[in-house]
């Protein structure tokens, strides 16, 4: 599972650089208009009521923003954040140990809060609607119940896999917000300003070339940025114009439209595999490789979005767009076993 986005194997996920370009308030937060506004007013209303934020649900593909909106969040609301993911939350007394420790108004953060252990999760429920955590003291004989109050805390969980979150767990976060990919023009402004802090020059021509390849997607786009940024120093005077950014971005191979291997792939299978489809998602997942729900909810949104894919009621169809954009044609007596 180790070669697929473009954000993950062209440009491997770069910490330190996430960390320098995340924008620290909502101001430098561009884009995702309605979810900012949203966010806004909570934060407001929680302060001027002088109470901790309610819980948080974002999600979302990767690299749009998530992490970055909590730790937004925490700030605006003059809180500490503290930051975990599902994964290495491993048994019931390590959720214990970090609700334990927070203070009144803190902010915990859960990265991809989907991949909670169910046994973990249960314990969560209490502490987020009553503020209580039940805990077992001792074993065998002498074990025995002890219920602890919390203080009033926030806790915003992150998922890019929404539809993977269990009906009781969804249910406790009463603000939940859906992040979508954005706009080449908002891309373009996320650029201008990431340029600016890496002291790099370049107009908006560079700009537009880079968000246009981006996939629609804030960390993409500031990776690529930096490559660009290489290549422009190395082969030219360091400026970035639509020019250099082209060439750069045609030697590193970076699809056009912003497509990755997997979004080609998906394509492809159901083009050259399918006939063009109508083939069902779960046919797509073994041919590729990939989850069912990882298809719905990382790939698919931006291949619906960009007009390559339909859902339909018989299943996916690649459009005449998708198949254009491969130079590919639906090949006769393509066959889906499922269907
Ligand atoms: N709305 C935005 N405006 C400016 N930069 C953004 C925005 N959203 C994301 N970024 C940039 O993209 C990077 C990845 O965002 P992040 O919050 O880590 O995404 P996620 O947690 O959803 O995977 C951040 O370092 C930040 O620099
Ligand atoms: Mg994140």
């Amino acid at each position: 599972m180790a070669e697929r986005l473009i954000s993950e194997v062209l440009t491997p996920p770069d910490a330190a650089l996430d960390h320098a370009l995340r924008p620290g308030a909502f101001a430098e937060f561009t884009g995702q208009a309605k979810v900012r506004e949203r966010l806004e007013i909570a934060v407001a209303a929680a302060r001027q009521r002088g109470e901790a934020l309610d819980h948080i649900l974002l999600s979302g593909p990767p690299g749009l923003g998530k992490t970055t909106l909590a730790h937004i969040l925490a700030r605006a609301m003059g809180a500490n954040l503290r930051t975990t993911s599902g994964p290495t939350i491993e048994k019931a007394a390590d959720l214990a140990g970090l609700l334990t420790n927070l203070e009144a108004g803190d902010v915990l953060f859960i990265d991809e809060i989907h991949r909670l252990q169910k046994t973990v999760e249960e314990y969560l429920y209490p502490a987020m609607e009553d503020f209580k955590l039940d805990i077992i003291i001792d074993t065998g004989p002498n074990a025995r119940s002890v219920r602890l109050n919390l203080p009033r805390f926030t806790l915003i969980g992150a998922t890019t896999r929404a539809g993977l979150l269990t009906s009781p767990l969804l249910s406790r976060f009463p603000v939940r917000e859906r992040l979508d990919y954005y706009a080449t023009l908002h891309l373009q402004s996320i650029l201008t300003r990431s340029a600016g802090l890496l002291r790099v020059e370049m107009d908006e021509e560079g700009a537009l070339e880079i968000a246009r390849r981006s996939r629609g997607t804030p960390r993409i786009a500031n990776n690529l940025l930096r490559r660009v940024r290489d290549y422009a120093q190395v082969k030219g005077d360091g400026r970035i114009t639509g020019e250099v950014a082209d060439r750069a971005l045609a030697m590193l191979e970076i699809d056009r439209h912003g497509l990755d291997e997997m979004d080609k792939r998906i394509l492809e299978t159901i083009i050259v595999k399918f006939g063009g489809g109508p083939v069902g998602v779960n046919s797509i997942a073994v041919a590729v490789g990939e989850e069912p729900d990882t298809l719905e909810e990382v790939y698919e949104p931006y291949l619906i979005m960009e007009g390559y894919l339909n859902r339909t009621p018989q299943g996916r169809v690649a459009t005449e767009l998708g198949c254009a954009r491969l130079g590919l044609k639906p090949t006769r007596g393509g066959q889906d076993s499922l269907l």
